[in-house]
């Protein structure tokens, strides 16, 4: 349970609202690259943080996210002309660059300087593995965009989509760190292929460790000979990591689920996933066919996610297709903001309230002057090989902290170059 106070703290993210100001200081995804394909294409809207924006690919292939409404009187500029390096307001032909520069006037009298004097929004973007990331924060603070590993395996090797959740980001956030519903939201009855482990044992043991990133968290499962470990991480500020799913002692690769926010009733789920040494097949992106062209869910609230009262007795536990519908059904249905002073946290909320207690923290901390964890500034600092999520069968009598010891925060505090160091050779 939060108080109302704590509770507005963490899920108000206007420009400027103490935790609106934490998530800017991170470099956060804005739209997908297909949204933008090409140079001169026409640009594409952008809600970001209760923010409106344009983001346009200019004839040099530079990208501009920029106020949507225009500096002279506020038309969309997402009507604009996208021509010659600028985007051109449809309404008096005022131009502007992707750096918010304004560089023509042509209602203005010719010797008109009065541009110069303006400066339109503009923000920095990075793009990578077909994201778009921007840095919303103040430009002097700006740290290093992160070189994450999903942003730098071959683009092949990777997948993203992106959709519409309809409630605060929070309550997306929440579901990525809390294992115990695959036991329930997620349950199959027909196919059995990777749901035995989660039916035999429904109240997973967790444990979270603080790290450098955000938490690592850990759910064990038993089972008569051996135990089912799952690790995933909340990385600062929005970003889920979990494992691609199956108990097959891969570590192949995991997938990350970002929950941006748009406003504050609305949130942007873009789920990424890559594998460290092969393509992505296309059956392994199911998801895409569950979402509209315009980034909406096909299923959602206002036809109750089409759900199959019969297919609920027999096929699944929801009675509704695929873990995306499931997840908002679950995350939306609570109101666009929940109010977390109503809730009755159990045992099984042990890593949604480490995550909110980090959170918090670094959004208190912020407040009284501090510097926000996990923001990078110097390039040999500037890779992660220890987030990492993968799920693990491991003998009965081996602790997984034997096994995979440089996961561990204690291995992170007394050998950091180590827990840095480590490779697949660990698996
Ligand atoms: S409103 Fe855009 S040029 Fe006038
Ligand atoms: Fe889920």
């Amino acid at each position: 349970m939060l108080s109302r106070e704590d509770n507005e703290l963490i899920t108000e993210t206007n420009a400027d609202m103490p935790m609106g100001k934490l998530i800017r200081r991170y470099w956060v995804p804005a739209l997908l690259s297909e949204e933008i394909p090409t140079p001169d294409c026409p640009p594409a809207r952008v809600k970001l943080l209760g923010e409106e924006l344009v983001a346009f690919r200019d004839s040099e292939g530079r990208i501009g996210l920029i106020g949507e409404h225009c500096a002279h009187r506020g038309t969309s500029l997402f009507f604009g002309r996208n021509e010659e390096c600028g985007l051109r307001c449809v309404y008096h032909g005022w131009k502007f660059d992707v750096e918010g520069n304004v560089v023509d006037t042509p209602a203005e009298p010719a010797e008109s300087d009065f541009r110069k004097k303006l400066r339109h929004t503009a923000y920095p973007t990075h793009e990578a593995n077909g994201v778009i990331y921007a840095y919303l924060g103040p430009r002097e603070l700006m740290p290093l965009f992160p070189d994450y590993e999903w942003t730098q395996v071959p683009l092949e090797n990777s997948y993203v989509t992106k959709c519409m959740l309809e409630c605060n980001y929070l309550q997306g956030l929440e579901g990525e760190c809390d294992s115990s519903h695959l036991s329930f939201l997620h349950r199959a009855f027909t196919n059995e292929r990777n749901q035995p482990l989660y039916k035999s044992d429904t109240a997973p043991f967790y444990e979270t460790e603080e790290t450098d990133f955000g938490v690592r968290l850990i759910a064990t499962r038993n089972t008569d000979n051996q135990h089912y470990v799952r690790f995933s991480a909340f990385v600062m500020p929005v970003y889920g990591c979990v494992p691609a799913g199956r108990p097959t002692n891969e570590m192949e690769g995991f997938e990350i689920h970002t929950y941006v926010p748009a406003d504050d009733t609305h949130c942007w789920r873009y789920d990424i996933g890559f594998r460290r040494d092969r393509a992505v097949r296309d059956d392994e992106v199911h998801r895409r066919k569950q979402i509209n062209p315009d980034f909406t869910k096909v299923r959602h609230a206002r036809n109750n996610y089409l759900q199959d009262r019969a297919m609920q007795k027999t096929v699944n536990f929801t009675g509704i297709e695929d873990f995306l519908n499931h997840d908002a059904c679950a995350t939306e249905s609570m109101g666009a903001i929940f109010d977390r002073s109503k809730e009755h946290l159990g045992v099984s909320d042990k890593a949604v309230i480490a995550v909110r207690k980090f959170l918090l923290t670094a959004v208190k901390d912020l407040q009284e002057g501090r510097e926000p964890p996990h923001l990078t500034r110097a390039a040999e600092q500037n890779w992660f090989p220890h987030i990492d999520c993968f799920a693990h069968l491991l003998p009965r009598d081996m602790p997984w902290r034997q096994r995979f010891s440089y996961l561990t925060a204690k291995a992170e505090k007394e050998n950091p170059d180590s827990y840095r160091a480590r490779s697949k050779a660990a698996s």
